[in-house]
């Protein structure tokens, strides 16, 4: 059994109608790349508000939303941080936001955020919205992780309860590029029914 990888013309039913959500949920999936180089061009406020939204509306385990996110775009903060993490190329891009976890309030809602995965993975369903809401704004955007977690907490007055996780950069790409879709072979690494089917 397998599938076969659906190309960004096979969004069409039977009569050849083209499916626009589909079409438009792949496309934005398939061309989404992170950026690493940014224009020295301030982001619309509205496209962060926009990016943010997508932030909220991603599902999170329980319903628990034990993110908190923190916006920058003040230069010499921008500058500050991309000291502090190895995994952003200089010149910093003209806005971040760092995701965080509230341990505070995980521990207040007695839930146990070390044993169980699920509060990583809502940041990272968080991050990926993010990602192709910004990709889709026109926006050039890519996840950081490799930076110091007790060096950004200071600098952004973090209370020991709030831990920063992702950095997101956002900003407009410094070249354009053009993304080649590769196909995808999804058989390779998926299993039908049972390990080896
Ligand atoms: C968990 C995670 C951590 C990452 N950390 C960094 C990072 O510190 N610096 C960076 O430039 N890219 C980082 N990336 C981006 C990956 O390098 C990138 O997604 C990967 O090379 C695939 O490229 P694409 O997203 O353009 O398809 C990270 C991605 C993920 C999912």
């Amino acid at each position: 059994m397998g599938v076969e990888s659906r190309g960004l013309d096979t969004t069409r039913d039977d009569q050849g109608n083209v499916d626009a959500k589909l079409a438009c949920v792949l496309e934005t999936i398939r061309t989404r790349r992170v950026t690493r180089y940014f224009k020295d061009v301030a982001v619309p406020r509205e496209h962060i508000g926009l990016v943010l939204e997508s932030a909220r509306w991603a599902p999170n385990g329980g319903r628990r939303r034990l993110n908190v996110y923190i916006v920058v775009q003040d230069p010499q903060m921008l500058r500050n941080v991309r000291a502090v993490s190895p995994g952003m190329l200089p010149p910093p891009p003209p806005a971040i936001i760092v995701v965080c976890l509230d341990v505070g309030r995980a521990e207040a809602l007695g839930f146990r955020y070390r044993e169980h995965a699920s509060a990583y993975v809502d940041i990272g369903t968080a991050v990926q919205n993010m990602l192709l809401t910004a990709h889709a704004l026109g926006l050039g955007a890519g996840p950081v992780m490799s930076f110091h977690r007790q060096a950004v907490q200071l600098l952004l007055d973090l209370p020991e309860t709030i831990v920063p996780e992702v950095i997101v950069k956002l900003g407009e790409p410094a070249q354009a590029r053009e993304v080649k879709v590769p196909s995808i072979n999804v058989n390779k690494f998926t299993h039908w029914e049972r390990y080896g089917g």
